[in-house]
């Protein structure tokens, strides 16, 4: 193992603190650990810029004819809302050109995004580098971890969690709406089928929370006390390894799910009806 010049024991923190080994390289692993985090920022990169494109274009939201509502703007809430899209009322003003319809919503879907454990892990190793990967020092001298404004928002995950379960409740009200037909009585389309695997999609990450498992099924002294809750709790402990993978997964059904409801709303393609 080689040594070599660090930083100066009294000054320094985290890996180059006093008792930790001195190592003069930057890491000692040899295989591709770049790989991971440049990965997960190409990928939270592409949602960032879509989500925020579609956040300022007020457009092409809903398919009026298939009952399509995207889940980037429901609840549609505002009176600039087009007509047949607003099941839930409009309770808030037109406030003009430029300003998000999906005001509401969106600040809450995202601040319960990016105060996930999973999306916390992610960001702070694509962008922040801190660190990189396991056993890469972090090139940072100064560490506050999360006590400071804006991380210290991410103690607060699991009321970001509360409000995006109401909005899940909303967007499964929708799915339900897909199945209403083109002409009167009951149909299915295409678009129907999107809606609900976005939905499953987005139950699975939002009940695979482990803030979701605390307050569902956590601080009990007892769990033969409470039968319900410990199933609850077995229940999520069960999904809760695989919460990365619906992190993911929701996220590119979301994508996939707001891009054909554009898609046959602005009339660039049709939904195909398995019937009516
Ligand atoms: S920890 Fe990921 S949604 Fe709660």
């Amino acid at each position: 193992m080689a040594t070599g010049t660090v930083p100066g024991p009294g000054k320094a923190r985290g890996v180059f603190s006093a008792g930790r080994a001195q190592i003069a390289e930057k890491t000692l692993r040899t295989d591709n650990w770049r790989a991971s985090p440049i990965f997960m920022a190409v990928i939270l990169g592409i949602f960032v810029v879509y989500s925020g494109v579609r956040l300022f274009m007020n457009d092409n939201y809903y398919a009026a004819q298939e009952h399509y509502l995207t889940p980037m703007y429901s609840p549609c809430i505002s009176e600039a809302c087009v007509e047949g899209s607003s099941d839930f009322g409009t309770w808030l003003p037109d406030l003009g050109t430029g300003v998000p319809i999906a005001i509401l919503a969106f600040p809450i879907l995202t601040l319960f995004r990016a105060t996930c454990y999973y999306y916390r892990k992610a960001g702070w190793r694509s962008f922040l580098l801190s660190p990189q990967a396991c056993g890469v020092p972090e090139p940072w001298k100064k560490y506050t971890g999360e006590s400071r404004f804006p991380l210290v928002l991410a103690n607060w995950h699991r009321y970001f969690w509360m409000g995006a379960c109401l909005l899940l409740l909303i967007n499964t009200f929708d799915a339900f709406k897909a199945f209403e037909g083109v002409g009167d009585g009951i149909g299915m389309g295409v678009g129907t089928v999107i809606m609900w695997v976005n939905l499953i999609a987005l139950w699975m990450y939002s009940m695979s929370c482990h803030a979701c498992r605390h307050i569902l099924g956590g601080q009990l002294k007892h769990f033969s006390k409470h039968p319900v809750r410990y199933r609850i709790w077995k229940f999520i402990s069960k999904i809760n390894p695989k919460h990365g993978d619906w992190a993911l997964i929701s996220l590119f059904t979301v994508i996939a799910t707001d891009a054909y409801i554009m898609a046959v709303s602005a009339e660039w393609i049709s939904d195909f009806r398995f019937f009516n």
